[in-house]
């Protein structure tokens, strides 16, 4: 324990919280830098709240702020790929590859299985709340539009049969929801727009082959889908995120959530 300790005592009155609270202020004494939250992580915590920059400088003497990459998170190479971005800052990859894997044995085109692949890649690496439009948005500059097209769309997709493809209201969405749960106006627009689109079985197909219910023994390797990304997935010669794309800066902010600006 260094000499800063003393900012983080525990003590056995401490509610679980206040412990929780400490303990993070100690690991922000150990760093080098002032590691601060953006407001996002305090909406997502419950609080309307942050830190202004004089406070924490006052709190953490001596000390800059983050303006790189956090030392606590896997260090990211010079010039990432998506892949990295899989390695690194997916937190769970298990359901895109077993989808794309699905996709793939099922007999779809490259376009279809990158989707699927693809198709969640918001959740798992940056937010739940309309993760289809966000994870179109991350994607679009790099695959054919057909593919961020069916990737924004699923999101609505998900809620409307089409037992005709072989689609049914996920068993899965009555656990999750209740079966009161009506999707927002806004989704069952976008569900209708798709429907007279001319790529609405693409979109339809990452639904088919969304995977719910994982196989826990089957293992699908990030390998097999790598000449299928290199064919279909325009990855920048600077790096991903490091590019100038109009959705550069969301692959930086998944590289570097902790720069102060
Ligand atoms: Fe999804
Ligand atoms: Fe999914």
């Amino acid at each position: 324990m260094g000499p800063q300790a003393a900012h983080a005592k525990i003590t056995s009155e401490m509610t679980l919280s206040e412990k929780a609270d400490a303990i993070e202020e100690h690991m922000m004494h150990e760093l080098d830098k002032i590691v601060t939250k953006s407001v996002f992580a305090n909406l997502t915590d419950g609080h309307v709240d942050m830190e202004g920059g004089a406070a924490l400088q006052k709190k953490y003497p001596g000390k800059y702020f983050n303006m790189g990459p956090d030392p606590r998170l896997p260090p990211m190479p010079e010039k990432p790929t998506l892949l990295d971005y899989f390695k690194h800052r997916f937190a769970s990859t298990n359901h895109l590859l077993q989808s794309g894997a699905l996709a793939l044995k099922n007999g779809h085109s490259e376009k279809v299985v990158l989707a699927c692949l693809l198709h969640d890649i918001a959740v798992v690496s940056f937010i739940r709340c309309d993760h289809g439009y966000w994870g179109a948005q991350m994607i679009e500059p790099y695959v054919d539009e057909e593919v961020s097209w069916a990737v924004r769309t699923h999101q609505a997709l998900r809620f409307f049969p089409d037992e005709a493809a072989g689609y049914k209201y996920p068993e899965m969405y009555l656990k999750l929801f209740g079966d009161d749960y009506k999707p927002e106006p806004y989704i069952v627009a976008e569900y209708e727009r798709a429907l007279k689109h001319k790529w609405y079985m693409t979109s339809r197909l990452i639904c088919i082959n969304d995977i719910y219910s994982f196989d826990p023994n089957m293992k699908v390797n990030l390998d097999d889908f790598v000449d299928i990304v290199g064919r279909n997935f325009r990855q920048p010669e600077e790096g991903l995120g490091l590019d100038d794309s109009p959705s550069a800066h969301m692959w930086r902010t998944m590289m570097w959530p902790n720069r102060f600006l």
